[in-house]
């Protein structure tokens, strides 16, 4: 079965069960202040989770690109990845535990869907502790269905618990479900949730029924509900009999691009995947990083390569690929940008944008892959300098101090500088490095640095004031500077709000006191904030400002501030939340105006 295949089939099933087909988002959230990148396809629906109504309905499915960076280090095995997608299901308030596993297994074990053998499942539930009760429900489901007792686990919260994602948000026990590769048990109580090898989870069905706070407690949530994730990528491995996701369809041309490559560059020679296990290493970090590359690149709300937030993931897996390029022996240039093409070419059916955008990608590629190469060859250089002396270290440890200096001098990164001394035997004094990072690098560097695993919007009280401005502020600059502006992105903290929008010229200081004075204005009105949910096409009608080159469902929800009897002040499709009334926003003032890159502006600004 192919990917396409088995994208198309999991839709099918879940519309034949009466759910709605809703479209991935962007791989880039909105208005989230702690997350960089959507790492699961239940994070654009973290409102409805909570109990707002969604528009299309209370059963929904879709196929959501993710990227989760926590494990990067990780690439490289025959199982991890950054980049993947992950297909989903919802309840919304409808079915619950019962409804959820017997979708789950129909669709996984009938001839029909997937046709995946009775014996080769596996499940775990949730163990039960002091916030939740132990899971005999689900198990008696599973039970019923023919799983037998001995491949059911009772797992604890750290194995069978979900969300929230970050800090705060829904979240619930959840029960797994793992395809046996049939290998022997690595003792006895290998079972599904073991991490021996024998088990692979492929679905989880996460049972929403709390709310964690900032203080840490669970409050059950008004509605209970479902929301369900299986990985294409492990789940077309078990359905093909492959033993690595790098083996299925997707990858195989980008694996041959890069074997082309090598082909190419003398010190590559006639390399053939499977039979290096140091460059097979090489070639899956590569397809993946390049992958992972191409999908940000590609995005609707694309990043480029920068020092913080989600540009600094994007340019270290660009740094990663190119480095382990350059050990694969694949030397002539451009190195990345021709696995872009192979790439943007696999997806086409499901990502058109990704053809479309290429020549933006292909340039971008190229230009960070050659501003790295330099580094590279100086910081290699200058590690080679160092290595005579780090070798008389009997403790194998390289001073976290010497590696910040590789960094501050010549732009190194650390993770690289981790890597070489690994290749020697070598740990590096990662504390150390990170203190020294910590004191040179301004506030902004670290922040991005700490936020690159990730974590989930919080919907606290005052990300939710910063989203209503954001729409003052987003109409009072089309008021002041035209309506060529447009919203290029946003990113809200419990501190700020920061706001990208197309505008050719520097603001001058008179366009951005007009601008907050307008806002301010609207604030004082306290004009109500009130929510909508109409079709598209009459959204649009209506006046209602939609981001350019976001996919949005046939019914949105959109938010207008104002009433038409006293004069609406601005309408925009969005997912929410806001305020009730503008009165509660306090003080809006404009601490920054900036470029941010060709044509965009950045404004950072406060509540007060
Ligand atoms: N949100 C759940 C997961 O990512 C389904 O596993």
């Amino acid at each position: 079965m192919t990917t396409d295949e088995l994208r198309s089939k999991y839709l099918d099933f879940f519309i034949s069960k009466g759910h709605v087909r809703i479209q991935g988002k962007s791989l880039i959230p909105d208005n989230d202040p702690t997350v960089l990148f959507t790492t699961a396809g239940m994070h654009p629906l973290v409102p409805y989770l909570l109990g707002q109504e969604h528009p299309a309905g209370k059963r929904l499915v879709n196929c959501q690109k993710c990227l989760r960076t926590g494990d990067i280090d990780s690439v490289g095995d025959t199982s991890h990845l950054t980049f993947f997608e992950m297909l989903g299901n919802w309840s919304l308030g409808d079915y619950f535990k019962e409804g959820a596993i017997r979708m789950s297994f129909e669709f996984l074990t009938s001839p029909k869907w997937l046709g995946i053998p009775l014996e080769k499942l596996g499940v775990t539930v949730f163990a039960g502790d002091e916030d939740a009760g132990r899971d005999e429900e689900s198990a008696a489901v599973w039970k019923a269905l023919g799983i037998p007792e001995e491949r059911i686990k009772y797992l604890p919260k750290k194995d069978n618990w979900w969300g929230p994602a970050g800090t705060t948000g829904p979240c619930g026990p959840d029960t797994e479900m793992f395809y046996d590769f049939g290998k022997e048990p690595c003792g006895p109580d290998c079972g599904p949730g073991c991490s021996c090898g024998k088990w692979l989870e492929i679905w989880n069905d996460v049972f929403m029924q709390y709310n964690k706070t900032a203080e840490g407690t669970y409050e059950p949530l008004a509605r209970t509900c479902v929301d369900t994730g299986m990985g294409i990528e492990r789940t077309i491995v078990i359905l093909n009999g492959k033993a690595s996701v790098y083996e299925m369809d997707i990858f195989i041309p980008i694996i041959g691009g890069i074997e082309r490559a090598m082909a190419a560059c003398t010190a590559g020679g006639g390399y053939r995947y499977g039979n290096d296990p140091e460059k097979d290493k090489s070639i899956r970090i590569v397809s993946d990083h390049v992958r992972s590359a191409v999908f940000i690149l590609g995005d609707p709300k694309a990043v480029s390569p920068s020092n913080v937030g989600a540009g600094y993931v994007l340019r270290r897996l660009i740094r990663r690929a190119v480095r382990h390029c350059r050990k694969l022996g694949i030397t002539e240039g451009p190195l990345l940008s021709p696995l872009a093409g192979i790439i943007a070419d696999e997806f086409k059916g499901p990502y058109p944008e990704l053809t479309e955008k290429l020549p933006l990608i292909t340039e971008e590629l190229n230009r960070e892959e050659g501003k790295f190469l330099e580094t590279l060859q100086k910081g290699e250089h200058e590690f080679e300098k160092l290595l005579p002396n780090l070798l008389k270290d009997p403790r194998r440890l390289m001073s976290g101090r010497l590696a910040f200096k590789l960094y501050d001098t010549y732009g190194f990164p650390i993770e690289l500088t981790e890597e070489l001394a690994g290749e020697q035997g070598m740990t590096v004094n990662r504390a150390e490095f990170d203190e020294a990072f910590k004191k040179h690098q301004e506030l902004s560097r670290a922040g991005g640095e700490q936020a690159f695993k990730g974590g989930l919007q919080d919907h606290s009280q005052i990300a939710t004031k910063y989203h209503t401005a954001t729409h003052l502020l987003h109409q009072a600059l089309r008021l002041v500077l035209g309506d060529h502006v447009a919203q290029k992105g946003s990113n809200i903290t419990a501190e700020r709000m920061r706001f990208d929008f197309s505008h050719p010229l520097p603001m001058t200081g008179e366009e951005i006191q007009r601008v907050e004075d307008i806002v301010n204005g609207q604030i004082r009105r306290n004009l109500p904030v009130t929510m909508e949910i109409m079709d598209l096409d009459k959204a649009k009608e209506s006046g209602a400002v939609a981001l350019f080159g976001e996919k949005y469902e046939t019914k949105v929800k959109v938010y207008t501030i104002g009433e038409s009897g006293t004069g609406i002040f601005s309408r925009e499709v969005c997912g929410g939340p806001h305020v009730e009334r503008t009165g509660t926003l306090g003080t809006f003032r404009i601490q920054k105006e900036q470029s941010s890159s060709a044509g965009v502006r950045r404004i950072r600004a406060v509540l007060e």
